[in-house]
């Protein structure tokens, strides 16, 4: 069946992000001019995906203001005769289904996508974390798809990383059946590097079968207290196969400032507009003395 659908939770504190995050949810934290989870929703749409579920809580309205549209621009916009403008405030509304439902307590990323189960119905779904920006020639959901289109069973996002950050992931042990492609044999959450099975994190980016569900349910608490998403699809694969993509792309934490920053000079090189002040900017004598001078501490 194809995947039609992605879930966005999108209910956290972003206390990694404070105290910007008090009053700015973190997916609506800008790279260069749009939301992070604008990002993650055009990698949806290149894999075919439109119709979007978002996760809210509280103090995240200013989500569901950016999909919806913005008439006092529209008009000033027409009246102005600014068309190219115009159509970057409402394109990402008109091509996408969205709908939202909130979590009413951060009980952790299990239970937020259980959130969605009536949404999903009886079929495969998307689930992206916006915080996780992903940099890639072919967006990561896309090359995920493929892989679904292949096994149709459950398809997990993987990257490598170093062993002093294997705590704060997912991590997986696999069996490698092509290049960069693992049956899933087993899943931790958050392991301690003594016990981690491998170094293979898992990304926010999933395809699940409808099955997770019935897992989710019956999930407890684990790690941090929290309903975890890693042990209900460690039990999913107890009845079936789970695939693991190490996907071509770079990837930046969203929720880490300094590799926030790094992901907004990337973009910011990307982008017509910004691109040749930037480079101009970065590679000025300016910028090289002051980041010879001793940190200002701010
Ligand atoms: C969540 C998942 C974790 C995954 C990570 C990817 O953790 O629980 O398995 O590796 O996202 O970003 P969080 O970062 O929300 O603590």
């Amino acid at each position: 069946m194809k995947v039609n659908k992605a879930v966005f939770p999108a209910a956290g504190l972003g206390t990694r992000l404070l105290p910007i995050t008090k009053s700015i949810p973190k997916e609506m934290l800008v790279l260069v001019d749009k939301p992070l989870i604008q990002y993650g929703v055009e990698e949806c749409l290149s894999a075919n995906i439109s119709d979007i579920i978002i996760i809210t809580g509280r103090g995240k309205t200013a989500i569901e203001d950016y999909f919806d549209r913005s008439i006092e621009h529209e008009i000033l916009l027409k009246e102005k005769g600014k068309h190219h403008l115009l159509k970057s405030v409402d394109e990402i509304s008109s091509r996408i289904n969205l709908t939202y439902t909130r979590q009413k307590e951060a009980l952790g990323l299990g239970h937020a996508i259980l959130c969605a189960q009536n949404m999903i119905g009886e079929e495969p779904f998307a689930v992206v974390l916006s915080d996780d920006i992903i940099d890639s020639d072919i967006p990561v959901m896309k090359q995920m798809i493929g892989i679904y289109k292949n096994y149709r069973h459950s398809v997990l996002a993987v990257q490598r990383v170093k062993d002093e950050d294997v705590s704060k992931y997912g991590i997986i042990q696999g069996r490698e059946i092509g290049k960069g492609l693992y049956a899933v044999e087993d899943l931790v959450e958050k392991p301690d590097l003594s016990d981690a099975p491998s170094n293979l994190a898992i990304i926010g980016r999933y395809i699940l079968t409808q099955d997770i569900f019935g897992f989710l349910k019956d999930t407890k608490p684990g790690k941090g207290g929290e309903i975890q998403l890693t042990d209900a699809i460690r039990s999913l694969l107890s009845i079936q196969p789970i695939y693991a993509l190490e996907f071509e792309g770079t990837r930046y934490d969203g929720g880490n400032k300094l590799d926030l920053l790094k992901a907004q000079i990337i973009y910011g090189l990307k982008n017509q507009e910004t691109r040749s002040g930037l480079i101009d900017f970065i590679t000025s004598e300016g910028l090289i003395s002051a980041a010879k001078a001793p940190g200002g501490g701010v």
